[in-house]
C-alpha cells in the first residue's frame, strides 16, 4: 500500500495508514508502541495526530517518509532486532533530537534526571559563570550537550575510550551550536584530564556499570547491537566506578561535585566507594520510579588531598 509521493514525502488517507499499521503488526509481531515511534520519529507523525486519525479515517496524512521505507526498516528492526534508534540514526532526549547510530550507546530515559541533579548540586556560582564541569564516558555527549546548554557561561570537558562515541558527542555539539562551551578528548576515565585535576567543579558520569553476567542476558536489541564496552561492568559491574570514585579527590576542586549513575542494586556499594574516596555529602538519588539510581558526593572544601 503507498500513497502519492512529492520528493521524499508521502501522502495517504488515514484509513489506509491505520489498515497498513494493522497489517504489519499482525504479520511481523513487535509491539505497537515501537511502530508508532518509528512513525513519529521517522515519518514526522506525532502520536496525537497518529490517535486523532481513527475520528477521521477519510483525512490525508502526510508522512516524510515513503511508508515502503517505514516498512523496510520495520521489518529490518524485527529481522535483526537493530535498535529502530539506530535505523533511524535519531534519538530524542530531554528538549534534544541527538544523532546515534552503531557504536555510540542510545542515551536512557533515566539518564535524563542526571542533569537536573547536576544543575542543583553545582557549586553555585552566578549562572554558572567560571564553573568547570566534566562527563566522563560521554557517549553520544547528551549528557555534556545538555549541560553546555544549561551553563552557557560555564567550560567543559567531555572524554570517552570509544572513537565512535566521540564522532557522534561532536556531531551532536555542533547540532547543538556549543561547540565553543566544551572540548571533546579521548580517554581512559581521567587520564586526559590531569591538567585539570584539582579545578572540576562538576563531575557527571554514567559508566558501564552492568555485571558481565548480566550483560549476557539483556534482550537481543541492546546484548546484540549496542557497545559492550558502554554497558559491561566487569564481573561485579563496579570496575568503572571503582575508578572514578577513586580519581575524584584528586581531580575535583575543592567543594566539587561527583555525580554518577549506576545499576538499580548498587546504591550501597558506590555510597561506599564515594565515602572511600573521602568525598562528604554522600548522597543516594532516586529517579523517576523512585529507585536508588544515582549517588553523589562532595569534595571537601577547604584543603583536602590533590
Ligand atoms: C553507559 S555509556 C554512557 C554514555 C552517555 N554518557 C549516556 O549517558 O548516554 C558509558 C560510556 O563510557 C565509555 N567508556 C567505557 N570505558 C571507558 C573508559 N575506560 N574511559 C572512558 N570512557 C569509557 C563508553 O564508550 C560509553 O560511551
Amino acid at each position: 500500500m503507498e500513497g502519492s509521493t512529492g520528493g521524499d514525502c508521502a501522502a495517504l488517507p488515514s484509513s489506509d495508514l491505520l489498515a497498513w499499521r494493522r497489517e504489519l503488526l499482525a504479520s511481523t509481531g513487535g509491539a505497537r508502541a515501537d511502530l508508532d515511534w518509528l512513525l513519529d520519529l521517522g515519518g514526522g507523525l506525532r502520536w496525537p495526530e497518529l490517535q486523532a486519525l481513527h475520528l477521521h479515517p477519510h483525512r490525508m496524512v502526510w508522512l516524510l517518509q515513503p511508508l515502503a521505507r517505514l516498512e523496510e526498516l520495520w521489518r529490518q528492526h524485527r529481522r535483526t532486532a537493530e535498535p529502530l534508534q539506530y535505523l533511524v540514526g535519531r534519538c530524542p532526549w530531554r528538549d534534544l533530537e541527538l544523532q546515534v547510530g552503531p557504536g555510540v550507546l542510545i542515551p536512557r530515559q533515566e539518564t535524563e534526571l542526571l542533569v537536573d541533579l547536576a544543575l542543583a548540586l553545582a557549586p553555585q556560582t552566578s549562572g554558572g559563570v567560571g564553573l568547570l564541569w566534566a562527563d566522563l564516558g560521554t557517549g553520544c555527549g547528551a549528557l555534556a550537550v545538555a549541560l553546555a546548554r544549561a551553563l552557557p557561561a560555564g567550560r567543559g570537558l567531555a572524554v570517552d575510550a570509544s572513537d565512535e562515541a566521540l564522532t557522534f558527542a561532536a556531531l551532536n555539539r555542533a547540532a547543538a551550536g556549543v561547540e565553543e562551551r566544551f572540548t571533546l578528548m579521548r580517554s581512559d576515565w581521567w587520564e586526559a584530564l590531569k591538567p585539570w585535576w584539582g579545578e572540576l567543579d562538576l563531575v557527571v558520569a554514567n559508566p558501564p556499570y552492568i555485571p558481565s553476567i548480566t550483560v549476557e542476558a539483556l534482550e537481543p536489541v541492546v546484548r546484540d547491537h549496542e557497545p559492550r564496552r558502554a554497558l559491561d561492568g566487569g564481573s561485579d559491574g563496579l570496575v568503572a566506578l571503582r575508578t572514578i570514585c577513586a580519581g575524584a579527590a584528586q581531580a575535583l576542586a575543592p567543594g566539587g561535585v561527583l555525580l554518577l549513575e549506576h545499576h538499580h542494586d548498587q546504591s550501597q556499594s558506590v555510597g561506599l566507594l564515594l565515602e572511600m574516596a573521602g568525598m562528604e555529602e554522600v548522597q543516594a538519588h532516586r529517579d523517576l520510579e523512585g529507585v536508588r539510581r544515582f549517588a553523589s558526593g562532595r569534595r571537601r572544601s577547604g584543603g583536602g588531598t590533590r
